[in-house]
């Protein structure tokens, strides 16, 4: 196995992790949370999302955000859009790169953003062109690359479908996303192997979610075949309000803690994540899920 020598970390945090949340996190609280993540070295950190608020109100501050934040010259800080009228207002903010998010499975597709697969594809061809005049980058989430909450099984050439039509697209990188967290080591290996006959393992990224405690093992099953950014969320905040029972994303910390420890070198320190990660999970009044925020003493 050939391991590579630096992963880009996405910290996805400050989305994944507070769309789902149920009550109203604070503006001035996410704002302060990717401050820390800023600070604690994370190249890239997805902010927010310019969705509907009926269907997303957790998300509805995202400008705000965005225009309070103290950004890093070189951090990208993209933001998710669903469609033009969500790109439009993700440009008024002055963003440099945006995620569409489209499905492997259908059934998805239909709660998520109400359309078919199709369907979004066509919505986001122009939110692709549009951005690409601009010069802001486009990320393309595949959701429900391990099983879906409504469809059960869902089959790799599903997910390299979807994958190859959003890189064919203009996508500069695809994120395949275990919505549910169901993957075992075995399935994610084989379904991300598939993909990598389609799309360029360098615009891979992996997007795990750790809903059975897999993530981790997921990860380590797929480093081999040479991906080199994942996506993770400080804390293990996180999930899919449309994704019933989905818990949160693999834990930034103990990703960094595993990769750091592999020899991979990620530009992060891990204490001041501990920190990042300690701060979000007290201001929304609950115990951090990760591994590492309750064994990481200073000086570890
Ligand atoms: P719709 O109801 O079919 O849309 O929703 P519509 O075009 O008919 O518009 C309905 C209303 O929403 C209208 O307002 C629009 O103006 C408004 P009204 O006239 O009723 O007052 N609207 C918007 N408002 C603000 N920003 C927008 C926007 N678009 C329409 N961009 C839609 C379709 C896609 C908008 C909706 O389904 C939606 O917003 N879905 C987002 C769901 C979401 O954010 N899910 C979580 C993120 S995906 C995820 O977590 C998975 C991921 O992490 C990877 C993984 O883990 O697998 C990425
Ligand atoms: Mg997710």
């Amino acid at each position: 196995m050939t391991y590579p020598k630096t992963v880009r970390i996405v910290e996805v945090g400050p989305r994944d992790g507070l769309q789902n949340e149920p009550g109203i996190v604070a503006t001035e609280v996410k704002i302060e949370l990717i401050n820390r993540l800023t600070h604690a070295g994370l190249q890239t950190i997805e902010s927010g999302s310019f969705v509907s608020p009926k269907w997303v109100p957790q998300m509805a501050d995202t400008a705000e955000v965005l225009s309070h934040i103290q950004r890093k010259p070189g951090v990208q800080y993209p933001v998710l859009v669903p469609n033009i009228k969500g790109l439009h207002a993700a440009l008024e903010s002055g963003v440099e790169e945006v995620a569409v998010f489209a499905s492997a499975s259908e059934a998805f597709s239909q709660r998520n953003i109400n359309c078919t697969i199709d369907e979004s594809l066509a919505r986001f061809q122009p939110v692709i062109a549009a951005s690409r005049e601009r010069g802001v980058k486009v990320r393309g989430y595949v959701s429900c690359v391990l099983g879906c909450p409504y469809q059960g099984d869902v089959p790799a050439e599903k997910v390299a479908d979807v994958a190859k039509r959003l890189f064919d697209m203009g996508c500069y990188e695809i994120s395949l996303g275990d919505t549910i967290g169901a993957g075992t080591p075995a399935a994610a290996f084989a379904m991300t192997k598939h993909v990598l006959g389609f799309v360029p393992v360098n615009q891979i990224a992996l997007h795990f979610h750790d809903t059975y405690g897999q993530a981790l093992a997921n990860i380590y099953a797929c480093l081999g075949l040479g991906i080199s950014v994942l996506d993770s969320s400080v804390g293990g905040l996180g999930g899919c309000p449309y994704a019933v029972g989905a818990s949160g994303n693999v834990a930034s910390e103990d990703l960094v803690y595993m990769l750091h420890g592999m020899g991979i070198d990620t530009g992060v320190d891990l204490g001041q994540l501990v920190e990042a990660a300690r701060f979000i999970s007290q201001a929304i009044g609950r115990e951090p899920s990760s591994h590492l925020s309750k064994a990481w003493r200073q000086g570890n």
